[in-house]
């Protein structure tokens, strides 16, 4: 951490205590609390963490007034124009561009890791057939501690290694086969001659009875979805997966806590939640009628997709996902597809909204993905598997930034006690 020369000055019953500021490489400053509690006896209150870092780190920027996301400083709309999900997870597991050569080694390391040990097929079986293929995921990924055992001791560095190679490969196929679980179709073996996006597809849509060619087309779009969902700093479910890690668990152990936290609306949920809100609203002429409901202090509604705890402008991400939306849905034929038309609809009314205006809630990165997912085949309960898929990476990432901290400690928050102060049990017959 770089040395501080700021301090801010704290009164508390007339007694000051000097508290040291850290100037980032870029956002704001941040006040260092660390030793309050020794120093001054108190704690500080932030539930939601609105105002508070729960650690330093070097993968991902987000500037939220001005709507941009960097990854190792790379801007978001430059990686998901010029490079591909396999070389933005490279950089952001190694911190920079990866050269020719080293691309290709990682590329060959994920392709030939993608299969998953056979008995696993087993596990799979015990879920009921109809389960939501987030419920699988959270499960077969929290399993697969018992699977890998040669890759779960997070003191020793090779293991460390070898625990990201194998999420970050196994992922889609534990994706594809959560998929065809749930609509009772055999599990199709991944391909090592496609590409990650491609190999994915073909596991969701192939089937043993005829031959399945993949469309370049929607391989590529697949491959912009995941690298648009790659990583996104400290949110809930990053934040997740590093509480997990501090206590010292499992590099699955804690991936499968990151799926479990991404899987709520408020989270990566709303990607699903969006859609079935898009459907829902039907016809353009209803938009109004929803619009009113979302700005009901009474009415529990909210625009689905709209919105952002960092972003008080444009979710960078969800530009490009628009972009995309109107490519696919163009190249397929059905850009006049009425989804894409109330989407299109809704966004120009609401950002036209004082409500809106005001609270700055502009689309967030779930507004168009689910349209182009629900574009390419896929129903609502794979958007958010999908996008569990994306994230490990960024999960694996800061797992792994957060275990090189010679300062890891446990994360422990304190609280509020509002609660009863000491009383005396009292026996079940006096009560
Ligand atoms: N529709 C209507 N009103 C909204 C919306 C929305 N989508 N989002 C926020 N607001 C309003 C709130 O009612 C609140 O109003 P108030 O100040 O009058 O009480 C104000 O805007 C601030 O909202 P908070 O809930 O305090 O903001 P917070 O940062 O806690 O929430 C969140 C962010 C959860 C994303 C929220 O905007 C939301 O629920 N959006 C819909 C769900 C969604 O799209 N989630 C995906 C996020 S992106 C991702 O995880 C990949």
């Amino acid at each position: 951490m770089a040395e501080n020369t700021k301090t801010a000055k704290l009164t508390i019953d007339g007694k000051e205590y000097e508290l040291p500021i850290h100037s980032p490489s870029a956002g704001p400053d941040v006040i260092d609390i660390r030793k309050l509690y020794a120093q001054a006896g108190v704690f500080t209150y932030d539930p939601g963490f609105t105002s508070t870092a729960s650690c330093d780190s070097t993968i991902t920027f987000i500037d939220g007034d001005k709507g941009e996301l960097l990854h190792r400083g790379y801007p978001i709309d430059q990686l998901a124009s010029k490079s591909h999900f396999l070389e933005v997870a490279f950089t952001l597991l190694y911190g920079y561009l990866p050269s020719a050569d080293e691309l290709e080694k990682f590329e060959s390391l994920v392709t030939n890791h993608t299969m998953i040990h056979e008995q696993m097929h087993y596990f799979f079986r015990g879920f009921r057939r109809d389960a939501h293929p987030m419920a699988t995921m959270v499960g077969v990924v929290g399993a697969m501690s018992a699977f890998y055992h040669d890759s779960t001791d997070i003191n020793d560095e090779h293991q460390r290694e070898v625990a990201s190679i194998r999420l970050i490969a196994k992922m889609p196929t534990i994706a594809a086969m959560a998929y065809k679980y749930s609509i009772g179709q055999p599990f199709v073996y991944p391909r090592n001659d496609l590409d990650y996006a491609s190999n994915f597809l073909h596991m969701c849509f192939a089937v043993p009875a005829e031959e399945y060619q993949v469309n370049p087309i929607l391989a590529r779009a697949m491959d912009r979805i995941f690298t648009l969902h790659a990583d996104h700093e400290q949110n809930a479910s990053t934040s997740t997966v590093r509480l997990a890690s501090s206590s010292g668990a499992n590099p699955f152990a804690c991936i499968a806590a990151g799926i479990a936290c991404l899987w709520g609306p408020a989270h990566g949920g709303a990607n699903q939640a969006c859609l079935e809100m898009l459907r829902e609203i039907g016809t353009v002429d209803r938009i109004p009628e929803y619009i009113a409901r979302a700005k009901d202090k009474n009415d529990p509604f909210r625009l689905m997709g709209f919105g952002h705890r960092v972003y008080k402008n444009f979710d960078p991400r969800a530009k490009v996902m628009k972009e995309s939306a109107d490519e696919v849905l163009g190249l397929l034929g059905i850009e006049n597809n009425p989804t894409l038309q109330v989407a299109k609809e809704l966004e120009r009314i609401a950002l036209e909204d004082p409500y809106f205006v005001e609270k700055k809630l502009y689309p967030n990165v779930d507004f168009y993905s689910g349209i182009i997912l629900d574009a390419m085949g896929f129903p609502t309960s794979m958007f958010t598997p999908i996008f569990a898929l994306a994230r490990t990476v960024g999960w694996i990432s800061q797992w792994k930034e957060q275990l090189a901290d010679p300062q890891l400690k446990i994360g422990r928050p304190r609280q509020l006690y509002l609660g009863d102060t000491a009383r005396d049990y009292v026996d079940i017959e006096n009560r």
